[in-house]
């Protein structure tokens, strides 16, 4: 089955092609099978006017924590009054996951894609990382596994309470028994080096265990201070080093002289009342970028791309094509995928229609649901119509 959408004001094609005014796309069998001018499309028997407004790939939401139980809003509220954003916190979270059924869980989970759905992301990655023990990890790999094919098993994201003595026993249990559980649900291996959580020495431990596996490695590095991140995660060929809060010179350097992808989570600063990292220093040096959510129930609650691509204008210094093309095809690198997040002939039909003129709006109107229509491998899964 083939659908023509024309009329589109606006293209934005996330790719070196750039921008096509008065464009149309035919898509078939779930892929986009063409791109160009309105004017030049055959007509096919479904045809969609887009009546001006501007389309652009789905958001590839590359980093996500959605399988959890409880929320942290006590620990907002006292962050807003001048806490300090910690790890520990997690803990609490972990103690509500461990309590809650697969039932529950499946049931909040299916709440934020929905929601996602809705403001305009056709690809998240999810991560395990509040079960900390063995059967609740391999339970929230397995729910997450229901929902996207990007799944990261995240043992390794603190160490839990009962083995507070003993943090690198708790690395055992992850490398050893616990990715024996996970492992054949993930594609992705995660960790959180960070003081409060794991040292460079534990972080390499992990990720080279999941390697071994078969994993892809991807890491938690820099957030809350400066760090050895940055190092282990090009010696180790990392997708993606996430957060990057705290970089110094050399670490951007090495960033930019590798294929890993830096990815910002602009609702952590917001929510953490951290700085923001300066875009604009990390493209000017040649880094790929990615802008993310990092949903999760203490550090950023927004599960909002076009929320994320406003605060990374605002705040980071992108322009809004740099920050849609990192909410799109920065996230599909940060993920390892040339099939997503972009809007090519032989990609997957996933669109996103702006009830706007221009991408622009997405940071000129924040906070505005601007989300029209949205399709999946060519299928529409949301829209205001
Ligand atoms: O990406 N940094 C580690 N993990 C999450 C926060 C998890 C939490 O606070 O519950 C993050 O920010
Ligand atoms: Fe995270």
């Amino acid at each position: 089955m083939s659908t023509l959408i024309t009329g589109i004001g606006e293209l934005s094609t996330c790719t070196d092609a750039g921008i096509l005014d008065d464009a149309a796309v035919l898509i078939e069998g779930g892929r986009i099978a063409w791109v160009g001018p309105s004017a030049d499309a055959s007509p096919v028997p479904t045809i969609i006017d887009a009546a001006g407004r501007a389309l652009i790939p789905g958001f590839v939401d590359s980093h996500s924590h959605l399988v959890f139980a409880g929320d942290r809003a006590a620990e907002f509220e006292a962050r807003m009054a001048g806490e300090r954003y910690a790890a520990g916190g997690i803990r609490s979270t972990v103690a509500a996951t461990r309590a809650a059924t697969d039932a529950a869980l499946r049931e909040r989970l299916a709440g934020f894609i929905a929601e996602m759905q809705a403001q305009g992301t056709t690809t998240v990655e999810i991560k395990s990382g509040y079960g900390l023990d063995v059967d609740t990890e391999r339970r929230l790999v397995r729910l997450a596994a229901e929902v996207t094919g990007e799944v990261t098993f995240l043992g390794a994201h603190v160490v839990p309470t009962e083995f507070a003595d003993a943090p690198d026993a708790y690395v055992d249990l992850v490398i050893g028994p616990m990715l024996d559980a996970c492992a054949a649900d993930a594609r992705w291996i995660d960790v959180f080096c960070e003081e409060g959580a794991f040292t460079v020495e534990q972080s390499r431990r992990v990720l080279e265990a999941g390697i071994t596996r078969g994993l892809m490695p991807r890491i938690h590095a820099g957030q809350l201070g400066p760090g050895e991140g940055v190092r282990l995660a090009v010696e180790l060929g990392a997708a993606s080093l996430d957060h990057g809060t705290y970089l110094s010179d050399a670490d951007v350097a090495a960033l930019a002289a590798s294929d890993t992808v830096l990815t910002l989570l602009p609702g952590v600063e917001f929510s953490t009342r951290q700085p923001y990292p300066d875009a604009r220093r990390l493209i000017d040096a040649g880094v790929t970028v990615a802008i993310a959510c990092d949903t999760n129930p203490g550090s950023s609650f927004t599960s909002s791309m076009p929320f994320c691509i406003a605060l990374a204008v605002r705040e980071m210094g992108m322009t809004p094509a740099e920050a849609l093309r990192a909410a799109t095809a920065g996230g599909a690198r940060a993920l390892r995928r040339d099939d997503i997040g972009v809007i090519a002939a032989g990609a997957r039909a996933d669109l996103v229609l702006l009830d706007a003129p221009s991408h622009v709006h997405l940071s000129y109107r924040p906070g505005v649901p601007l989300v029209h229509s949205v399709w999946k491998d060519g299928v529409l899964i949301a829209s205001r119509a």
